[in-house]
């Protein structure tokens, strides 16, 4: 057996078993060499899938070649980076192709939850805006099959935040990087209410695919806006402001996949408009974070986590917001009863639900202007 960079290759007749672990990127393959050049190809196992080479019918491909290669690469993407001399292949499509499929990703739990009894909020929509590629990510291995608790609790949360301020006075939402939320049609909201909801174009055109003459319960307008080109979204900030009295602002699930520096420029550029008072979003601790993305690694490729700053809801005042109330993910989903065992005996530890760097923590935190 040759070793490279943490990874094996296997002489042509030796046999393996192996099982995927969580968080690994693992693939195995076949080379052989044949009269027109190289043949490859290549496997990945999904986590948690046990295999055995001996059992696969291309080992007798590879064994009949008297160059034949059988391999495992671990946590390498391409077993051709270190075999000299073989054309590339073809890497399958990730199944999170870029950051609109994590909305797809977010529907497929707000289904999942919609279709319970006891369900804590409706979206009779989220089953088809998720479509096929939201269930297979949601279904993609142990931990994201256990894993909709959180989403369930940040979307809850998120529901009764929107609803007191629209009680206490917002006569607008302005929801950046909205994904495929159906809020302004499954919330009781007054119809005066303006809704604008931002986010790239191809999840939107999506939606509109889903949604098409579906009516919506309020005042709703959709903007195709990459948020990163800065002139365009101040042009959107100066435009939205200036049609409300008085504007919350949403980004739910969007903060994860921006660095510190973007955020913290997003945050002032929400700043200026005099009407934009609040602002509702959510985001995680350092170590939750890091423990997300070694879960999560395989799946976030194209779509890494990058915001968990180390200051927490502090973070924001600089860039001129302050923190009115951040109510924890974590209690929240306890209190709902959607933890899995054994996370739920977590939830009977003291705790304050207080943000701690060092500690797994996320909340849906609403702000306001300074
Ligand atoms: C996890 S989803 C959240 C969607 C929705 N807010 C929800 O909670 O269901 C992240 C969303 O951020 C959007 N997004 C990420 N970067 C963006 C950008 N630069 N401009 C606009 N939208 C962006 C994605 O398209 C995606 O819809």
């Amino acid at each position: 057996m040759q070793s490279s960079g943490g990874s094996q290759v296997l002489a042509k007749q030796e046999v393996f078993h192996a099982k995927v672990t969580a968080g690994e990127q693992l693939l195995y393959f076949f080379v052989a060499d044949c009269p027109d050049g190289w043949a490859v190809s290549v496997h990945y196992p999904r986590e948690g899938e046990p295999f055995s080479l001996c059992e696969l019918p291309e080992l007798e491909d590879a064994k009949r070649h008297a160059q034949g290669w059988v391999g495992l690469v671990h946590n390498v993407k391409d077993p051709l980076e270190w075999i000299p001399g073989l054309p590339p292949v073809a890497q399958p499509e990730p199944l999170i192709r870029n950051v609109s499929d994590t909305a797809r990703w977010v529907a497929y739990y707000r289904a999942e939850e919609s279709s319970r009894p006891d369900a804590v909020f409706n979206d009779p929509f989220a089953r088809r805006l998720a479509g096929e590629r939201g269930e297979q990510i949601a279904r993609a291995g142990p931990f994201l099959q256990k894993t909709s608790w959180p989403f369930v609790a940040r979307t809850y949360l998120s529901d009764q935040f929107i609803l007191e301020q629209i009680q206490q006075g917002a006569d607008m939402v302005v929801n950046l990087a909205a994904g495929l939320d159906a809020r302004p049609y499954r919330m009781a909201l007054p119809s005066t209410l303006k809704w604008i909801e931002v986010d790239l174009p191809e999840i939107l055109a999506h939606k509109e695919e889903i949604l098409g003459n579906e009516k919506s319960v309020c005042a709703l307008e959709r903007i195709r806006l990459d948020l990163s080109d800065v002139a365009a979204r101040r042009q959107l900030f100066q435009d939205m402001g200036s049609k409300a009295n008085r504007a919350l602002i949403v980004s739910e699930g969007l903060l994860a996949y921006l660095t510190e520096d973007e955020v913290g420029s997003l945050a002032r550029d929400l700043a200026v408009p005099k009407s934009f008072q609040n602002w509702l979003l959510d985001f995680g601790s350092p170590a939750l974070m890091k423990m997300l993305q070694k879960k999560m690694r395989a799946q976030m490729t194209q779509a890494p986590f990058k915001f968990a700053p180390a200051a927490g809801p502090e973070f924001f005042t600089p860039h001129g917001w302050k923190l009115v109330k951040a109510e924890s993910v974590f209690k929240t989903a306890a209190r709902l009863k959607r933890l899995p065992f054994p996370l739920s005996l977590f939830a009977l530890l003291p705790d304050s639900g207080e943000f701690n760097a060092n500690r797994p923590w996320s909340a849906a935190c609403l702000f306001e202007k300074r």
